[in-house]
Parts: structure tokens; sequence; C-alpha cells
């Protein structure tokens, strides 16, 4: 069946059976590779985006779910370079091998825009979320401490 998604500010038609998860959607049929395939069963993270901003795993949702939500995957943060939290993540070079991370920015970002300070137990609850096998966890909770340090300075109220 068609059906229309909202993805990264634009209305975009797709077809897509009843079952099919919406990570098939983004990566198959409109290229957007930045979402990751790891586990499949909804385990890893590596596979989150937004819907209606709040992080989801995408092989866990169904397409058709996703009809009227909003959806944010990686590529549509790219035009927020000067945001706190990409610029920290890449100041502390959080990432190693790199498989995990789009989904840990997405979790974190979603993270950062519902608390602008979260603690430090917050932020390992949120990111539990986001398995990485590379250990990269605490340049992750560093990144998201400096990122809500900037975005408080930048804007205390
Ligand atoms: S690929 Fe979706 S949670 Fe692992
Ligand atoms: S950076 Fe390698 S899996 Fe996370």
């Amino acid at each position: 069946m068609a059906v229309t998604l909202h993805i990264n500010g634009s209305a975009t038609r797709v077809e897509a059976d009843n079952d099919i998860p919406l990570l098939w959607v983004l990566r198959d049929q409109l290229g957007l590779t930045g979402t990751k395939y790891s586990c499949g069963i909804g385990v890893c993270g590596s596979c989150m985006v937004l819907l209606d901003d709040m992080p989801a795993k995408a092989c866990r949702v169904k397409a058709t779910e996703c009809a009227g939500k909003k959806i944010t995957t990686i590529e549509g943060l790219a035009d927020q370079a000067d945001h706190p939290l990409l610029k920290s993540w890449l100041e502390l070079q959080v990432p190693q091998c790199g498989y995990c991370q789009s989904g840990q920015i997405i979790t974190a970002y979603a993270l950062l825009s519902n608390k602008r300070d979260p603690s430090a137990d917050e932020i390992d609850q949120a990111m539990s979320q986001v398995l990485c096998r590379c250990g990269t966890y605490p340049r992750i909770r560093q990144a998201i401490q400096q990122a809500s340090e900037l975005m408080r300075a930048k804007d205390p109220s």
C-alpha cells in the first residue's frame, strides 16, 4: 500500500507492505543509510530514529504506523552542525568504529531536547537503549554533559 511519511521535514510517498519495518523503507527505498541495521530485533538501538521527537527503534516500528508522525533520522540533523551536542561529539571524538553512533546521537539529542540538565544517572539510563560494542560510553556521557553546559550557558532560561 502507498503511505506518506514525513521524514526530515519532507513528505515522501512510499510503497510499504503492512508488516515492513520503517528501517527497510529508510535504508532500502530511500537510501537513508545513516540509520543502521544491526540486531534487527529491537535490542541494540543502532536503528534509532525520532518519531514525533521521541527515540524509536526503526526495526521494530512498522512503516505504515508512522503515517502522520514526524520522523527524524540522523540525516535530518545535518543542518544543525552548530548544535552543542554535535559540536561536543566532534570535539571529544566520541566515535570509535562509528557503527552505533547515529543511534547514540539521535538518543542523546532527544534526551537534551526533553531535559537540558540531565544527571549522570539519567544520561546512563537514556543511553542504555543503544549498545556500543567499542565501549565509547565514557565519551558519550562526557559529550552530553558538555553539550548540556553549553546549552544552558547560551540560554540560561
Ligand atoms: S537494529 Fe533495531 S534495535 Fe538493533
Ligand atoms: S563506536 Fe563502535 S559500536 Fe559504538
